[in-house]
């Protein structure tokens, strides 16, 4: 019964009342801050995870600019739902080159964390180009513009660069031959290409993603970037590490 009268006093007093929730909201706090500062890593290693290419690179800035992330996501919550409609749930390691990551919260089209391979290139440019011709019900905005906008190139190694600023492990030379691995990943017949898939992984393809050969586009570089997304992760070889408690 007393404890009951003293929370009495601390309903009626408001400034006693604050202190209160003060205390209690900070241990919770404490508990689930405090031991972020004694381990190293918050992300498991995954194998096949690795920097973007720059024209990857140059794809992802195309996407944000144009604000895909205000209708699309990138993260495939562990339900069930989204397991059987998009495949893998989302590791944290797939993001953990993403600065700033695209996971989001608004889908008003799908999740597009593992669209890469869904489709063809065809089908990226002509469903950017005009939604509707492949997707009749559509109401996607069309991006046809991206199809005659040559791709700006000339900060691309600047902004390489300023990802290892942030964490990602860009190597010298990598930031290097940012310009020559750009163009050999948009050709597909280019001589730079097995020089370019020593520095960022056996996957990389190298081929001419718009369709127009003759020139390096906006469109080359999103596409590039789409259809990367999520293939990373070889995930008939994945295995998580299990929980700590039944290892
Ligand atoms: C106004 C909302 C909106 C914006 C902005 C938007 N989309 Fe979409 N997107 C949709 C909707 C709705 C669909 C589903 C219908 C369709 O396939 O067109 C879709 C579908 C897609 C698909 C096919 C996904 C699949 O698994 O079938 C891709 C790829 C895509 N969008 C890429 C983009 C990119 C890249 C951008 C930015 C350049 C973008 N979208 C901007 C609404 C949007």
């Amino acid at each position: 019964m007393s404890l009951w009268k003293h929370h009495g006093n601390l309903e009626r007093h408001s400034l006693l009342l604050i202190i209160g929730i003060v205390v209690v909201v900070s241990i919770g706090g404490l508990v689930e801050i405090a031991p972020l500062f004694w381990i190293k890593n918050t992300i498991e290693k995954v194998e096949g995870v690795r920097p973007y290419t720059p024209l990857e690179l140059a794809g992802r800035d195309i996407y944000i600019r144009e604000g895909c992330y205000t209708c699309h996501s990138q993260m495939i919550r562990p339900l069930r739902d989204e397991v059987e409609r998009y495949g893998h749930y989302s590791l944290a390691a797939e993001s953990m080159y993403d600065h700033p990551f695209q996971w989001g919260s608004k889908r008003t089209g799908p999740d597009l964390a593992r669209v890469g391979g869904k489709y063809s290139d065809d089908w990226h440019r002509d469903h950017l180009v005009n939604p509707r011709s492949v997707v009749p019900e559509s109401l996607m905005p069309p991006y046809a513009f991206l199809a005659t906008k040559d791709l700006r190139t000339i900060d691309l190694q600047a902004k390489v660069k300023a990802m290892t600023a942030v964490g990602v492990p860009y190597t010298q030379e990598q930031i290097d031959q940012t310009l020559v691995d750009l163009q050999a990943q948009a050709d597909p017949f280019s001589s730079d290409a097995p020089a370019l898939r020593k520095r960022y992984g056996a996957k990389v393809v190298n081929r001419d993603f718009d369709g127009d050969p003759e020139r390096l586009t906006e469109m080359d570089a999103l596409i590039a970037y789409l259809q990367m997304l999520g293939t990373m992760v070889d995930f008939s070889t994945y295995q998580a590490d299990a929980p700590a408690n039944q290892r």
